[in-house]
């Protein structure tokens, strides 16, 4: 008699503009606290084909919380108590790169911190040892090349590479800073990929983001930067977003 063992579920956080995934076969909601708190939502789990799922929506449902107030450690957390050990963050992005204007979805392999006064570790009390973790290269190289076959397969355009700048936010950035990020390599900007790619791995899972551009970063057009713009972009790109989610975790 052969048992088959249960895949581990992927853990999704949707970010903005993706609260909720409608291909996720829902086979249970959770609510669920950890010793960091409470996450931003209830945990939904559910399948994509056959691979279990287990769902956060970054910014709460319905989505208020701001990136700089999301408890990170008790998203990570909480995950990680349900079994989660390979991660996607679904982050909207600024775009900074040429080819990374509203809708073009990338999938990053470096990253810039910018972030401050945020939770941003596990090691910080208790300690046995004081604990630097290695970050040469903060997202898992294995989860990217499933989510990059997962683009290719769904035949969205998309980029295989790209440095994420991580802002403080909430306000958007000036023309300055964003200059500066392009001096300093920053290909898209976001509020919210750090700490959670850290966080992710100091508890050993394996990271990846998904970007969404809705925007180009400031300065980058001669217009100011408006919420309906943000809006159409989100809803030309996000279903291509889903196209590499359903892709990648579900074949
Ligand atoms: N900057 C920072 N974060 C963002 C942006 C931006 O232009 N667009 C979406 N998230």
């Amino acid at each position: 008699m052969t048992m088959s063992v249960p895949a581990a579920p992927v853990g999704i956080i949707g970010g903005t503009g993706l609260a909720s995934l409608g291909t996720l076969e829902i086979t249970g909601e959770r609510s669920v606290t950890t010793r960091w708190g409470e996450p931003s939502s209830s945990l939904v789990e559910g399948r994509l084909g056959s691979q279990p799922v287990v769902f956060i929506a970054r910014h709460g449902n319905p989505h208020r919380i701001p990136p700089h107030q999301v408890n990170y450690r008790a998203n990570l957390q909480a995950l990680y108590d349900a079994g989660v050990r390979v991660v996607v963050g679904v982050n909207a992005v600024g775009g900074i790169h040429a080819d990374m204007g509203p809708a073009h979805i990338v999938i990053p392999d470096q990253l810039i911190d910018y972030t401050w006064g945020r939770a941003s570790t596990f090691f910080e009390d208790e300690l046995e040892e004081v604990t630097h973790i290695d970050f040469t290269w903060p997202y898992d190289s294995s989860a990217r090349d499933v989510l990059i076959s997962g683009a290719r397969n769904a035949g969205v355009p998309f980029s295989d590479f790209g440095v994420y700048g991580a802002t403080q936010g909430p306000r958007l950035e000036t023309a300055a800073e964003i200059a500066r990020m392009e001096r300093d390599g920053c290909d898209i900007v976001g509020m919210t990929g750090m700490p959670e790619a850290v966080l992710a791995a100091e508890l050993g899972m394996r990271y990846a983001s998904l970007g969404l551009v809705v925007n180009w970063a400031a300065g980058k057009t001669e217009r100011v930067i408006t919420m309906a713009e943000i809006e159409a972009a989100i809803a030309e790109g996000m279903s291509g977003v889903k196209q590499i989610l359903e892709r990648s975790v579900a074949e």
